[in-house]
């Protein structure tokens, strides 16, 4: 939710720290801040700002620590290339998405010891940081945040030091044990975290030991990595990708010691260990906007590439391929309960996958928020599959449900766009979505090849149980494929009457969308896409649930944006729009091209391909995400950065 990013090294290390955090910044954008260790080793400056990472460039350059008045003799965009003469060259950074405590210059990280010779950045949550808060506070630290985090800079101090740096009481000869002090970041850190519950990724520095960063992980994603520069860290690969594509992810329990020749391992006891490495593939375009005005509209562009690419390989000999199930196909065929878990946008894919798995396959699936589901007591059997679909692979509140189904017994199934993230490792199996990286934080493009991935599956499953013969599977897979070019005549056709269609929208209070069957499906996805990016509050109803009470808030000129796709259902879905139309409503309809009878209901018609009912949520979808985002730009909203929320949210 949080970023962190860390360099030591032999280059400018505020231009590394800052254009590594506004690459994180799809993660977490109330506030950031850095560490930067004097350039002669003698102290670090810490500078927090709240807003935009923009804010914080500003700052460092006004207080002269960062650009050519560090000494650099470049600019930021030269992200430290010049040798650093007189500037730091080793330091943390972080951009921070408010838990505990507001979002406010005290809470911002990096956090720092009482005498300020600590500081650290964290991402995750201390569970128990009100009662070590307070056996800290007791032996005289002084707290200057509302935060959890804070108390891993203090426990550090007293690890290091032995005692709080304000008690100048505890000397060696008071409390000898204590007292002594570890005098090792790496193992100050660890005693620290052997104090903490909760989840964490830490990344400190301590002006007594120059060039050196120690870094922690449990339950939050860290990669480390080394190049001829110096070492690395990051809560992820995108932002030091740049410097080196060969990384180590840290696993749960797993510290590294960073200096500017390389990066030592050690496990929980302190052992030196040696992971393994990984190479990241994926293309750093997917980090720029490529031409683009916002990553909401390029990732929404990718998705005919997401289509192709997430089919690429799926079909061998006519039979479909999914290698990484790690389920055999008599373990499937065994399968009599289907369990989606997932939130937000991959929840919706979830509701589209119950459609497609109790159609084709004929087996009961039901669809659960992860919230809830963990905390349930769900009947669960060895003959139960339970798919966990996230887009981040590190949801929290995912990963733990999956972690309780998996001990009642059933085999889990792992839906997502990170290779190697956490969803991925404790599934049984997994289908990798090929959208590559995401940074809108409103899911479009991984939302896409969810829906993609789940129809495999449930034609998979079906194909099991005999339910599909091949021919069919072909069929489908064929169609499904044909998605592709089909978005691509959305975007080519269709953007004047979304443009239209949102102007009906621009100075609405509320806005409902319906549909019917796969319909209802895709609408709940529509509204939680406007109200995301818009903030024009919006609710997804199945249309036959229309009059049993959302008909009241109808009045002339409100909304309702309904899927009405040719499905078996539609002409119910017209009377329904008939009720709200006789109400005064301006309908704006997604329908199936050639449909003319729409019109004499519909203000607004936005057409899309004519596809089969099991295919409509790839094409449907697609204009109500560029309606959501054209409305949000009609209302000066930031498309990509919405207010509140966060783009991978790794606590509870
Ligand atoms: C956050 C994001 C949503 C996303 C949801 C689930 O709320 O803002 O866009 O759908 O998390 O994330 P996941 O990575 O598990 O799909």
């Amino acid at each position: 939710m949080c970023g962190i990013v860390g360099y030591t090294g032999t280059h400018s290390v505020a231009e590394i720290l800052t254009e590594g955090l506004a690459r994180l910044e799809y993660r977490g954008y109330d506030s950031s801040g850095v560490a930067l260790e004097h350039a002669n080793g003698s102290g670090l400056d810490v500078v927090r700002r709240v807003g935009k990472v923009s804010e914080l460039v500003d700052e460092l350059q006004n207080k002269r620590l960062l650009g050519a008045a560090a000494g650099t003799g470049e600019g930021a965009a030269a992200a430290g290339d010049a040798k650093a003469a007189t500037c730091s060259t080793c330091g943390i950074g972080h951009t921070r998405w408010a838990t505990h405590g507001r979002p406010t210059e005290e809470n911002a990280h990096p956090h720092t010891s009482c005498d300020g010779r600590i500081a650290i950045v964290h991402n995750g949550i201390i569970e128990n940081f009100a009662e070590l808060r307070e056996e800290l506070e007791g032996r005289g630290h002084v707290f200057k945040s509302d935060t959890d985090t804070e108390v891993i800079a203090h426990l550090v101090e007293e690890a290091y030091l032995g005692r709080c740096a304000n008690d100048a009481a505890a000397t060696d000869a008071e409390a000898p044990a204590r007292a002594a002090g570890t005098h090792d970041l790496v193992a100050a850190l660890r005693l620290a975290c052997e104090r903490v519950t909760g989840a964490y990724g830490i990344a400190a520095v301590c002006e007594d030991e120059p060039g050196v960063i120690a870094v922690a992980r449990k339950d939050s994603p860290i990669v480390v990595g080394t190049c001829e520069r110096g070492s690395y860290v990051a809560s992820d690969a995108i932002a030091i990708m740049d410097a080196t594509r060969d990384v180590v992810v840290l696993e749960d329990g797993q510290f590294a010691r960073l200096t500017p020749e390389g990066i030592e391992f050690t496990d929980a006891s302190g052992a030196v260990i040696q992971p393994e490495m990984t190479h990241i593939d994926w293309d750093m375009d997917a980090a720029e906007k490529s031409g683009y005005p916002d990553f909401m509209l390029k990732e929404i562009y990718e998705q005919p590439r997401v289509v192709r690419d997430t089919l690429t390989g799926r079909l061998a000999g006519g039979a479909l391929a999914i290698d990484e199930l790690g389920l055999t196909l008599e373990e499937l065929n065994l399968i009599d309960r289907v369990y989606v878990i997932a939130c937000g946008t991959s929840y919706h894919a979830g509701l589209i996958a119950k459609n497609l798995v109790e159609a084709w396959a004929r087996i009961p699936c039901e669809v659960e928020a992860a919230s809830e589901f963990r905390y349930r007591d769900p009947i669960i059997t060895p003959s139960t599959l339970v798919v966990a679909v996230s887009q981040s692979g590190e949801t929290a509140d995912t990963l733990a449900a999956i972690r309780d189904a998996r001990i009642k017994g059933a085999k889990v199934f792992g839906i997502t766009n990170v290779v190697g993230s956490p969803v991925a490792r404790e599934s049984d199996g997994v289908i990798y979505t090929k959208a590559n990286k995401e940074i809108a934080v409103a899911s479009t493009k991984s939302f896409i090849g969810q829906v993609v991935s789940l129809t495999l599956l449930a034609m998979l499953l079906a194909q099991v149980k005999g339910r599909l013969r091949q021919a069919q599977v072909r069929l489908l897979f064929r169609e499904l494929g044909d998605t592709a070019e089909q978005i691509q005549r959305i975007f080519d056709t269709q953007e004047p009457a979304i443009h239209e269609a949102a102007l009906a929208c621009e100075h609405a209070s509320s806005a409902l969308f319906v549909g019917r069957g796969m319909g209802a499906a895709i609408s709940y996805e529509g509204a939680l896409k406007l109200k995301e990016i818009s903030y024009l509050h919006a609710e997804a109803y199945a249309a036959g649930e229309m009059k049993h009470g959302p008909i009241a808030l109808i009045t002339p000129g409100f909304p309702v944006i309904a899927v009405a796709t040719k499905s078996p259902t539609y002409d119910k879905l017209v009377s329904n729009l008939k009720e709200c139309e006789a109400r005064g409503a301006t309908i704006i309809a997604i329908a199936t091209e050639g449909d003319e009878d729409i019109r004499a209901i519909a203000d607004h018609v936005i057409y899309v391909p004519p596809v089969r009912d099991a295919m409509s949520p790839i094409t449907a979808t697609v204009p109500l995400q560029l309606l959501a985002r054209e409305v949000a730009l009609l209302r000066g909203c930031d498309v990509d950065r919405p207010r509140n929320l966060a783009k991978s949210v790794t606590v509870e």
